[in-house]
């Protein structure tokens, strides 16, 4: 294991350190580096974020930040907030052609609760609800390996009502090629990533070049299928792939589209949409941004010595 491979995995254990978030929560992190990321604690930041993506051509999905609930009171919190976010796009005519939808984390609205599986389902259709009323989508965000299962059960489920809703599917877990497969049927949404979490050898692949060749392998079986892919990813080389395999698909620019992080590389975001393709921004937001910006930083070392440059210098 190198040295980036060894900060990578350190920076992931860190992220699930319930002592050590505390420790950072509490230091003077500059607020700019959060910011970059995380537009904001409030729905309203959130949704000025998508109004000015817009006025560039890109589009919005929206995480209220919070994982790992572990009351129901706070599940119900979350699944508050979306819904709350939801009449907020709305009231600003920014759901109507799906410009804006929502991503959610199953473990922030039940699942790591006893009787999880159904306390999350209720949520979530809660939440698909309120979408479908104001003629937007829902996406299901993958977490750690341990929750695949049962967060694909869920989603079959939400999809026997609401066969709109999406999932992401992790390239770097040996399952996911039979996942695409099973998933690449008409209208089906499926967001492809590489895959954020720690994870051990026994169910992912543990190096960069296997996990891209993975995901280069999920994409044809998507693209080559009948559903609507969601290409997640800031790698140069994987956006020009994926443009190619579309083409060669002879799909049309309304039939998938890529995704990338807000604060990632929005040059290229702005690029792909001036090309017109869709273009959707993925924005995090709420005081919740520990786990989240932690993955970040294991992803890009440069941005975790922007990180703890900024934990030691006011
Ligand atoms: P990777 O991190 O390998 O970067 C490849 C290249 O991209 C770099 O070499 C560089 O050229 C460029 N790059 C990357 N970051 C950059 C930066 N900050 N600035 C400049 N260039 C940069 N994961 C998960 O487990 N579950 C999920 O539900 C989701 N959901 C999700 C939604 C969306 C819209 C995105 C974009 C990503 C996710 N992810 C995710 C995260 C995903 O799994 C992955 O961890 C990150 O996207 C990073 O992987 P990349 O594909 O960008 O490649």
């Amino acid at each position: 294991m190198g040295p980036a491979d060894l900060l990578r995995k350190s920076l992931l254990t860190l992220a699930a350190d319930n002592r050590v978030r505390d420790l950072i929560e509490r230091a003077p992190v500059s607020r700019s580096v959060v910011k970059r990321y995380v537009p904001g604690a409030y729905d309203s930041d959130a949704v000025a974020a998508v109004a000015t993506l817009r006025a560039t051509g890109r589009w919005a999905t929206i995480d209220f930040l919070g994982e790992d609930t572990t009351d129901p009171q706070q599940a119900e919190a979350v699944t508050t907030a979306y819904l709350r976010l939801l009449d907020l796009l709305a009231a600003d005519q920014l759901t109507a052609r799906g410009e804006a939808e929502v991503s959610v984390k199953l473990s922030a609205i039940g699942q790591q609760l006893e009787g999880g599986d159904a306390i999350a389902l209720a949520n979530a259709r809660r939440i698909c609800e309120a979408a479908q009323r104001l003629g937007t989508t829902v996406t299901l965000d993958m977490e750690d390996h341990t929750t695949t299962d049962r967060t694909l059960t869920t989603l079959a489920t939400l999809r026997a009502d609401y066969p709109w809703v999406g999932v992401a599917i992790q390239a770097y877990l040996h399952r996911s090629e039979a996942d695409c497969a099973a998933l690449a049927g008409e209208g089906s949404r499926v967001r492809l990533c590489k895959g954020a979490y720690s994870e051990p050898e026994e169910v992912a692949f543990q190096s960069m070049d296997e996990v891209d060749k993975s995901y280069v392998r999920c994409l044809r079986i998507l693209l080559s299928g009948k559903g609507y892919p969601m290409i997640a990813t800031h790698d140069p080389r994987l956006v020009e792939i994926g443009t190619a395999l579309a083409r060669e698909a002879g799909r049309a620019p309304d039939s998938f589209e890529f995704q990338m992080l807000y604060g990632v590389r929005p040059e290229e975001q702005r690029r792909l949409a001036d090309r017109g393709h869709r273009m959707r921004v993925y924005i995090p937001y709420g005081e919740e941004w520990y786990g989240y910006l932690m993955r970040r930083m294991a992803e890009r070392p440069a941005n975790a010595m922007l990180f703890v440059r900024s934990l030691i210098s006011r």
